[in-house]
């Protein structure tokens, strides 16, 4: 079994970060995991919300060392989706009976992957990624851009995506 998993985050399936994280998951044999079919909702300081997805999602990704999140920067963030995921690993921190299972994603390793119109992924955002992954005792693994300013080009990230490929699979 495969030591990594990717998280899924965009406005549309097969836009840019689709394509992109489809070429990769490919190239790594890995599920990617598509957040807009999940039902997560916000954070909620009452906790009301803990019969939704985001439990067995987490329940699901604890099982692997690699956790790549997958986003396209909008306005110098991740997608709203992805944000509301982050969000709610709040819920580790809160609630006495979750601590423990917060705890099991000391050690492992995020990485990201994204797609904007720059040149480089914007520096607040990766961050951002940096920051949660740190605080939540995760090791920033690494991440790999796509600029899709002239559209998706795949031939112009083949030297990146080889990186990053070999990068994840000298990590399993
Ligand atoms: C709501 C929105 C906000 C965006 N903000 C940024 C931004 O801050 N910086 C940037 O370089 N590109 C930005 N873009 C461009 C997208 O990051 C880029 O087109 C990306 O490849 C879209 O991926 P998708 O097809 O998965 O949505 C934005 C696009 C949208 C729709």
């Amino acid at each position: 079994m495969s030591k990594t998993i990717a998280v899924f985050a965009s406005a549309r399936r097969d836009g840019n970060t689709g394509k992109f994280i489809d070429w990769i998951g490919e190239e790594l044999g890995i599920e990617i995991i598509d957040l807009s079919v999940k039902n997560i909702s916000p954070y909620d300081y009452d906790h009301k919300n803990l019969d939704d997805d985001f439990l067995p999602l987490m329940n699901q990704l604890l099982e692997y060392d690699n956790i790549i999140f997958v986003t396209p920067v909008y306005w110098y963030a991740a997608s709203a989706q992805m944000k509301v995921f982050i969000d709610r690993t709040s819920d580790f921190l809160d609630l006495s009976e979750l601590k423990e299972m917060g705890r099991r994603l000391r050690g492992k390793a995020g990485y990201v992957v994204c797609t904007s119109i720059s040149s480089e992924a914007d520096q607040t955002f990766l961050d951002a990624f940096k920051g949660t992954f740190g605080y939540l005792g995760m090791n920033y693994g690494g991440h790999v851009h796509a600029n899709c300013e002239n559209g998706y080009q795949p031939e112009e990230y083949v030297a990146d995506v080889n990186r990053f490929v070999n990068l994840i699979k000298s990590s399993e």
